[in-house]
């Protein structure tokens, strides 16, 4: 795990545009920070998407339409705040399914199933730490899996990364099976800058963060004063770009790496793509990695999509 850290702050810091991988905002500190982000106004996404699942669980059951026992399979944990919510309402219409939250953070999954298990104690549940794509074969053939992967986990990938992941799905899913899939919509930009460049600098801290998490854990001295928080989004593309900023020309040392890295004034690190839809694209995806778009779930304001999908 450190190892791996390493490597890719070194592979990221080496490289001619500088990046750092957003999978490592989230340690125990960047996740409460993320906890906050999700609790700002402006932070629609959540709330977007919340109120699908809450509101639309009867049409999505009729969607899938799955006549027998089947599982909920959802990919990356995240805190169960929405996922809960939709189970709750799924069993409240009779359905029989079994929930199988996967990560490979053993923590995630421990600390979901136990709200899980408190919140909806009738729900069947058989949590999975690993991989993904492990888990999907070895699933018994005669049980159809509805498979979740929600927020706007797809809109962080790189084009062709998000085409090659789906793909792949695809290519462990049985021939009844389904999947449902968050997508962030494009929409006025200014409540999208909004979003992710906030007025009360929470999403700067998460990304300050990350410095300071390479300082603790691979002893470097980034002086945090010394970088600040850069975002923009692109309607054109409809790519929300994070960066850190270096505020003036500096050498910091990275003590586990035993290695020096320079930084230019205004020189950029690349920290997180969040890449928004429009329908055209969505469809374009689902074809490109070989499923059928069956509907759209969308909140009341059009701001997000829960997209379902068959093999
Ligand atoms: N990855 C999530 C998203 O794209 C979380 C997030 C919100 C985020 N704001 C951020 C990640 C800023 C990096 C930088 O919505």
């Amino acid at each position: 795990m450190l190892e791996q850290f390493m490597r890719d702050v070194d592979t990221g810091l080496s490289a001619s545009f500088k990046h750092l991988s957003s999978k490592y905002f989230y340690d125990d500190i960047g996740s409460q920070i993320f906890q906050k982000i999700m609790a700002m106004p402006e932070y629609y996404l959540t709330n977007s998407e919340y109120e699908i699942l809450s509101l639309q669980a009867k049409q999505i059951a009729e969607k899938v339409n799955f006549k027998v026992p089947f599982n909920i399979i959802e990919l990356g944990a995240g805190d169960g705040y929405k996922t809960i919510r939709l189970l709750k309402n799924l069993k409240g219409l009779g359905l029989n399914f079994t929930y199988i939250p996967v990560d490979i953070s053993k923590k995630a999954i421990d600390i979901l199933s136990a709200k899980v298990a408190d919140e909806i104690p009738d729900v069947k549940l058989e949590p999975y730490v690993g991989d993904y794509f492990k888990l999907l074969i070895n699933l018994p053939n005669s049980i159809p899996s509805l498979v979740l992967f929600l927020g706007s986990n797809i809109g962080n990938f790189k084009d062709e990364d998000a085409r090659s992941f789906l793909s792949l799905i695809q290519s462990h899913l049985k021939p009844n099976d389904k999947l449902l899939i968050g997508f962030d919509l494009k929409k006025n930009p200014i409540t999208i800058k909004n979003a992710y460049d906030d007025p009360h600098e929470i999403t700067k801290a998460f990304n300050m963060n990350l410095l300071h998490r390479i300082n603790k854990e691979l002893g470097a001295n980034f002086n945090l004063n010394k970088f600040d928080f850069y975002c923009h989004y692109n309607p054109i593309t409809g790519e929300v770009r994070s960066y850190l900023v270096s505020l003036e020309k500096q050498d910091v040392f990275i003590q586990s790496l035993e290695k020096t890295f320079s930084f230019d004034v205004n020189e950029l690190i690349w920290t997180e793509l969040s890449k928004k839809f429009d329908f055209i694209e969505i469809e374009a995806l689902a074809v490109n990695s070989g499923y059928k778009l069956e509907h759209h779930f969308l909140d009341s304001k059009n701001y997000f999509t829960d997209s379902l999908w068959s093999k």
